[in-house]
């Protein structure tokens, strides 16, 4: 009775450790599980918390009110911070960064609507207090109840910088390109101008040569006949009025021809004051005659301009005529010259002091046969555009109605 009391007894001793044993084993199995899962989580955290550190985009979580309470690195840089720590321990608020209220404002609105904002490009403001741009993508989301706004952003400011290069690249490029289709549109009418002017050219010519001729041929007949000592005061008049009219088509005849064909210019190197001087002294008696004085101020020396010195008379003889037409009877005109250092060019201006040119024929008066003058055949400018032209120079004209006219030449020195 004892043993089997006592076997009794160890076998129920045995059977309850078996079954601790077996609780602390399954405990012990459990634990074990548990610790290496948490492991493997330990793990998975350090992988994120790595990945999360080394984007090079700014990534961030902040709460209702707009304070920082995650960020990355790269985040914590392009704040202006050394340390995401110190963005989030100094309570930095997302609308230090959104600085816009406007913007602000309406992010606010889309997140409440659940709407995400992708892309958004802003300017922002670094706690440095240093200006950047960041293109950044908002969502509101919920985390055990708790409401957060997670974020992206990407400094773009060296991105703009070259949106905005490319940009005055391309405006820059596209007035180029307008130039330049200016410029080829310019040159082919020219082109067609001056083709349609050779042969007007021609055809001038071969009026000219066939005209002339004839012409002289009845002025020396007309001559001829006013020298007849019969001639009653009638006839005499009627005679010296064709010949005046034969002399003016003779004038007629020359502009025309000296418009239409270009010459072909004969460029020697020399002092353009000596042509002003030598088109003055052919003009001195038509000055006095009708009271005009006329005020010399040429620079003493002027360096030697390439020119032809029979076109250039023509120009400096054309403009001093329409000058002493303007001023009709007393009256003065100037005729200064000066070298232009800067531009390495000879300046000249012939300035009157007659009636002046009326606005509305402003931009006509270089176009031929324009003319507001009895018996003007509106080639005198036009000529002498084609000269200048071909010396490279430049005309300007300056006037006003009842004071007088400026015009002013500019040469190249080579
Ligand atoms: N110095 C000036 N003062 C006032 N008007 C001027 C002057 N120079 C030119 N003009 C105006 O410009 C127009 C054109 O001049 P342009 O010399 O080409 O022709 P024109 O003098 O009329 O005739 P042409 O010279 O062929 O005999 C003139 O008719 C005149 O109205
Ligand atoms: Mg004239």
């Amino acid at each position: 009775m004892g043993i089997e009391y006592f076997q009794i007894l160890l076998f129920i001793n045995f059977f309850f450790l078996s079954v601790a044993l077996l609780v602390v084993y399954h405990y012990a199995y459990k634990l074990r599980s548990e610790l290496r899962r948490s492991d493997n989580l330990r793990k998975i955290a350090e992988k994120f918390q790595a990945l999360f550190h080394s984007t090079t985009d700014g990534v961030f979580q902040c709460n209702r009110t707009g304070r920082i309470i995650v960020i990355n690195q790269a985040g914590g840089r392009m704040l202006g911070f050394n340390s995401p720590d110190e963005v989030v321990e100094g309570g930095y608020r997302v609308n230090k960064f959104l600085m816009n209220p406007l913007i602000q404002r309406s992010v606010v609105k889309k997140l409440l609507l659940g709407e995400k904002i992708n892309n958004l490009v802003i300017e922002a403001k670094r706690i440095g207090g240093e200006m950047f741009f960041v293109e950044v993508s908002l969502n509101f989301c919920k985390y055990d109840d708790e409401k957060i706004v997670e974020g992206i952003f990407r400094d773009i400011t060296r991105r703009i910088e070259i949106e905005n290069q490319l940009r005055t690249y391309s405006e820059r490029l596209e007035e180029m390109v307008k130039d330049k289709t200016r410029e080829v549109i310019r040159l082919e009418k020219k082109k067609r101008q001056m083709e349609s002017l050779a042969s007007l050219g021609e055809m001038a010519a071969t009026v000219v040569h066939e005209v002339r001729n004839p012409l002289s041929s009845i002025k020396i007949s007309l001559t001829s006949l006013l020298k007849r000592k019969n001639l009653d005061k009638k006839d005499q008049l009627s005679l010296k009025l064709a010949t005046e009219e034969m002399s003016y088509l003779e004038k007629v005849l020359q502009d025309l021809l000296n418009f239409s064909r270009p010459k072909d210019l004969k460029l020697i190197r020399q002092d353009i004051n000596k042509v002003i001087v030598m088109t003055l002294g052919q003009l001195t008696q038509d000055f006095e005659r009708a009271n005009i004085k006329v005020k010399n101020d040429l620079a003493p020396e002027m360096p030697l301009v390439a020119m032809d010195m029979k076109s250039m008379h023509q120009v400096f003889l054309n403009i001093l005529i329409n000058a002493k037409q303007a001023i009709g009877r007393g009256g003065e005109i100037t005729i200064h010259s000066e070298y232009n250092p800067n531009k390495d060019s000879v300046l000249i201006d012939i300035i009157d002091n007659g009636k002046g040119i009326d606005k509305k024929h402003f931009d006509k008066i270089f176009h031929p046969f324009f003319s507001t003058k009895k018996e003007g055949t509106g080639l005198g400018l036009a000529v002498v555009k084609r000269i200048i032209d071909a010396h490279g120079g430049s005309i300007d004209i300056e006037s006003s109605i009842g004071e007088g006219t400026k015009v002013h030449l500019e040469f190249p020195v080579d």
